[in-house]
């Protein structure tokens, strides 16, 4: 589907106005034109996306000295980086020379990073090693011609990265996950399969979509039959399963729920979220059939009919079940295309074919991702249409996404 999402008539002043009048009518969708301005999108790239702390990888991906793979954020590339010292570094992809990119390959390992344009050479702690000829150039100071540098904080093995030196500190927020998230051994997980989806719409709609479950009875039916999360009183599974969890799992504090996003991050784009919520009976995991798929993760050490879901950062989520975990990851490529990322791990001892079997794990997530795409596209179709007229939000499905709604109409209007 083609969508021509401009807008002629865009200014500061269009962009104020449509922001007040957003803010003035909270508890709704926002208007369409949040969808469709260039100026709105660059807006978000500068004042959010590379403000945010971004899942970039795993460590398993870059176990030796050179492993590296890019991130690509809207216009963007960044080399995640294992360097000598055995240190991960997220370094910008542009030549310090004329700024042409120094890395191609999606994924690799690399001595040095050789610019294909005039042959600069760089360190893969990000370093200049080699400038051609610039001895001739009295007073070039090598030194300070490194590869840029984005922030980097590794957590149970997740990379995140910030691009934004005065970025709020992640690692503090995130100490509030320990045992929840701890339970699961991710730092000696395994990468069991990861998969980019590019989606055909602006990446708050991607976002929007998965900070609700009130599609979820209609557009995910294997979903919903194990998940209890399209009910909206789905509070006394919850409760069953929160009283024995600590017992059956044998992870204390494994159901602790901790919430501190959007608006009420302890630093800008520094969300962090936990809860665990109950399966159906008869169902243990997110599988096709509700029954186990890989053996049981970390210090799990039975299963409790529950499902942890994490937020780490504004664009970055998981929902781990007892014997693999699921991360989603949305980052925009243009106006009105959105890579979504999803990643699943298994214990890190665990062999495939053997312990799992890749379709078989992976079932759940990638067929109820391809319905969200399916959906996601039709209101995008929609969204962009000259007649769409917001409506109102469900006040107890969809009130994630008003806090995300309330907290990007602030951020925006801050900034105009
Ligand atoms: S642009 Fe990289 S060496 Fe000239
Ligand atoms: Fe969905």
């Amino acid at each position: 589907m083609s969508l021509i999402a401009t807008s002629l008539d865009d200014s500061a002043g269009l962009m104020a106005a449509k922001l007040r009048a957003g803010r003035k009518r909270p508890g709704h969708a926002i208007d369409s034109y949040f969808y469709r301005s260039p100026r709105v999108y660059e807006t978000e790239l500068s004042e959010i996306i590379f403000r945010s702390w971004l899942y970039a990888g795993h460590v398993s991906e870059m176990p030796a000295a050179g492993d590296y793979l890019l991130l690509e954020i809207g216009e963007d590339s960044l080399i995640i980086v294992r360097g000598d010292d055995g240190e991960i570094r997220a370094l910008m992809n542009i030549c310090r020379h004329r700024g042409a990119r120094v890395c191609e390959g999606a994924a690799g390992n690399r001595k040095t990073f050789v610019c294909p344009y005039h042959g600069w050479v760089y360190n893969t702690d990000g370093s200049l090693k080699a400038a051609r000829e610039m001895h001739m150039l009295e007073g070039f100071d090598a030194a300070g011609h490194g590869l840029k540098q984005a922030r980097v904080v590794v957590y149970m093995g997740l990379i995140f990265i910030n691009c934004d030196p005065d970025a709020a500190d992640f690692n503090g927020p995130l100490q509030n996950l320990n045992d929840q998230l701890g339970a699961y051994d991710l730092a000696r997980a395994k990468l069991a399969h990861k998969q980019t989806y590019t989606i055909a719409a602006n990446w708050k709609l991607v976002l929007e979509n998965y900070l609700e479950c009130y599609h979820c009875a209609t557009s995910h039916r294997a979903y919903s039959r194990s998940h209890t999360l399209k009910d909206v009183n789905h509070e006394a599974v919850d409760q069953a399963m929160l009283a024995r969890t600590e017992a059956v799992t044998g992870v204390p504090g494994i159901g602790r729920h901790y919430e501190k996003t959007y608006g009420e991050a302890e630093g800008f784009a520094c969300c962090v979220y936990t809860s665990r919520y109950g399966l159906y009976d008869g169902y243990v995991t997110g599988s096709k059939d509700g029954q186990p798929v890989a053996p049981l993760m970390g210090r799990i050490r039975a299963y409790d009919g529950g499902v942890g879901d994490f937020q780490m950062g504004p664009l970055t989520f998981m929902l781990n079940y007892p014997d693999h975990c699921v991360l989603y990851r949305f980052i925009p490529r243009d106006l009105n295309s959105t890579d979504m990322e999803v990643a699943w791990f298994v214990r890190g001892d665990a062999v495939e074919g053997v312990d799992y079997d890749r379709e078989k794990l992976t079932w759940l997530w990638h067929h109820t991702t391809l319905e969200d795409e399916y959906i996601i596209t039709r209101n995008s179709a929609g969204v962009n249409s000259r007649f769409f007229e917001p409506g109102p939000y469900h006040p107890e499905f969809e009130n994630d996404l008003q806090a995300f709604m309330s907290w990007y109409l602030a951020t925006l209007a801050k900034s105009n």
